[in-house]
This record gives structure tokens, sequence and C-alpha cells, in this order.
């Protein structure tokens, strides 16, 4: 249990404060951990004044980037700028503000760097050759990040889900596969779901037990972290349906290309997690079990 490790960081900043992963880094915090979490309006990633009042008010001995824009099909088009300025400058103006304070800063991207030819776990050393302008952006903030020093990490994560939130008043908290499938089954008879991509659904209370046991344990660098298990997209929905006890809905699975989202996914991107299992996280438990704890905490 991390909880009874005494904490390597007293005080934690955690950027994109009502971020999914955000929230569940916090809660999973060791004991004797103080945790900042700030959202967007006290913390503007894309603002150097904003980064430089917040360490200052806080001073932090790490800070998480929970911060990022998601979107990965508006990114292809009306979100193109936003994409960048969050998922690119933002942690680069991070890494440069924590780099200059000696803070180190635990940043988070994706399996979306990869072109998902392969057919078995990626690697962190495999070549990252995004198919999306996301995934393009979310590679420029890994690389930024990493290059800024050597103590600063990039954790590649994918599939989040979990609990949602959002502090802003009527503010519509951010959604996750599992709750739009239960939703949606629910109100129609058939969904259509992509069968063609294959990667590790991820239950971000997992996620944050083993970032902490990875900042507490290693020095910095490139990791990649998610459940165990892969599944495509149309047998994950199935699933979920099955565990929530929705049985008047039928998943169709469909080709992406029949399916023509406006940004193109990895037909595969199951990462392995060897590189975090040998610097001290715990084996992450199987998705299928993760995801069953996740709906039945639903009801
Ligand atoms: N979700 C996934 O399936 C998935 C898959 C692969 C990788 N990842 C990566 O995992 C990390 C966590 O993802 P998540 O799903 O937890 O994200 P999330 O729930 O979408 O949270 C992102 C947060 O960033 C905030 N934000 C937006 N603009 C900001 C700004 N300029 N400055 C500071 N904060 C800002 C948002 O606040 P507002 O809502 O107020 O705008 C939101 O709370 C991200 O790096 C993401 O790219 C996620």
């Amino acid at each position: 249990m991390i909880s009874s490790l005494s904490p390597r960081y007293a005080r934690v900043l955690i950027a994109g404060g009502d971020g999914q992963l955000s929230r569940a880094l916090a809660a999973a915090a060791p004991s004797g951990v103080e945790c900042v979490l700030l959202p967007r309006t006290e913390l503007d990633i894309t603002s150097t004044e904003s980064i430089a009042g917040a360490l200052r008010a806080h001073e932090p001995q790490i800070v998480f980037n929970g911060a990022a824009y998601n979107l990965v099909d508006k990114a292809q088009g009306e979100g193109l700028e936003a994409n960048w300025r969050l998922n690119a400058l933002g942690p680069s103006l991070l890494a440069r503000a924590c780099t200059e304070q000696s803070i180190p800063l635990a940043h988070f991207s994706t399996d979306f760097v990869f072109d998902g030819s392969k057919r078995e776990p990626y690697v962190e050393e495999d070549a990252a050759r995004p198919l999306s302008f996301y995934g393009s952006a979310k590679l420029g903030g890994e690389n930024a990040v990493l290059s800024a020093s050597r103590a600063h990490f990039a954790i590649r994560v994918e599939r989040l889900f979990g609990p949602v939130f959002s502090s802003q008043p009527g503010g519509k908290p951010a959604g996750n596969f599992p709750l739009l499938m239960l939703k949606l089954g629910r109100e129609r008879e058939v969904l259509r779901v992509v069968n063609d991509q294959v990667g590790s659904p991820s239950y971000t209370p997992d996620l944050a037990r083993g970032v902490w046991q990875l900042v507490q344990n290693a020095d910095g660098g490139l990791f990649q972290l998610s459940n165990e298990g892969e599944v495509a997209f149309d047998e994950y929905a199935r699933t979920i349906l099955k565990i929530g006890g929705v049985t008047n809905c039928r998943v169709e699975g469909v080709s992406s290309q029949e399916y023509g989202a406006p940004a193109a996914r990895p037909a595969y991107s199951t990462m392995s997690n060897a590189r975090a299992y040998s610097c001290g996280v715990a084996k992450m438990r199987p998705w299928p079990e993760a995801l069953e704890a996740f709906v039945r905490s639903l009801s």
C-alpha cells in the first residue's frame, strides 16, 4: 500500500484539477501528502503568468499535469488551435517553469502517439507515429516535457474511465466511454461501435495508484501505464452493458471506415507496463475486473 510509505513529496500541485485523472490522483495521494487541485480558472497552463503565480503561491515539490484537450475528432477541425495550445504549448510552458525551479513535473500522454501497426504491446522505445492532430500535439507535449529535464515524467495512459467531476456552477462534467454506453444503452435498441480498434481500458483509481508508486520510486523518464488485457471497442461496450444489467440493447460492431470519425485512430494501441513495473509499480489488475468495480460503484 502506498499510504504506508513515507511520501517523497509533501506538497503536490495538480493542474487541470477538475479532470477525471486529476481527481483520482488527489484521492489516491499517500497519507501526509497535501494535494492542491487547481481548475483551469486558477491555473491556466497556456499562460506563463498563471503558471508562475501558481508555483509561487503553492510552492509544490512536484507538479502533476492533468490538463489536456481530449476532443480527438474536434482537434482535426474547430479545435485545432485549442489542441495545440493545451497539448503541446501548455506542457512545454509548465515544463520550462518547473525546470527553472527544480520541481519535477509528471505529465500525461496517450497511446494515440502510435500508428497501430503492431500486434503486440507497444513499449516506450517503439517509434511514435501519430495518425491525428491530437496524437501529434500530445507527442509534442511529451517531447517538450522530457527534453526540459531528466527529472520530469511523461506517462502514457489510455481509454480512461472512472468518476467524473465539475466544480463549475452548472458545468457539465466530462464523460467517458462506460458512462456514455450505459446512458445510450438505456435509450436505444442498437449501438454501433467500432470493432477494429484494440487497446486497454484503464480505471483512473488504478492508474492513480500506479502513478504515485512511479513518482515515489523513479527519477523521471517516459513510462506507460494501463490496466492489463486488451479489447476492441465493440466487445468493451458489450461488457459494459452486461455488467450494468442493460439487456434490451444490442451492440453492432462496425469498421472504423464505416463509422467515419474525422480523426484516424490506431487499430492496435495496447501498451506494455513492463518499464513501470520494473520501477516499483505493482501489477495492474485486468480491465474487466476494474470495469466491474467502476460500474458497481455507480449503483
Ligand atoms: N480520457 C482518456 O481516455 C485519455 C486517453 C489517453 C490519454 N489521456 C490523457 O490523460 C490525461 C488526463 O485526461 P482526463 O481524461 O483526466 O482529462 P479531462 O477529464 O478531460 O480533464 C482535462 C482538464 O483540463 C482542464 N483544462 C482545459 N483547459 C485548461 C487550461 N488552459 N489550463 C488548465 N486546465 C485546463 C479541463 O478543464 P475545463 O473542463 O474547465 O475546460 C479539464 O478539467 C490527459 O493528458 C489526457 O490527454 C486521456
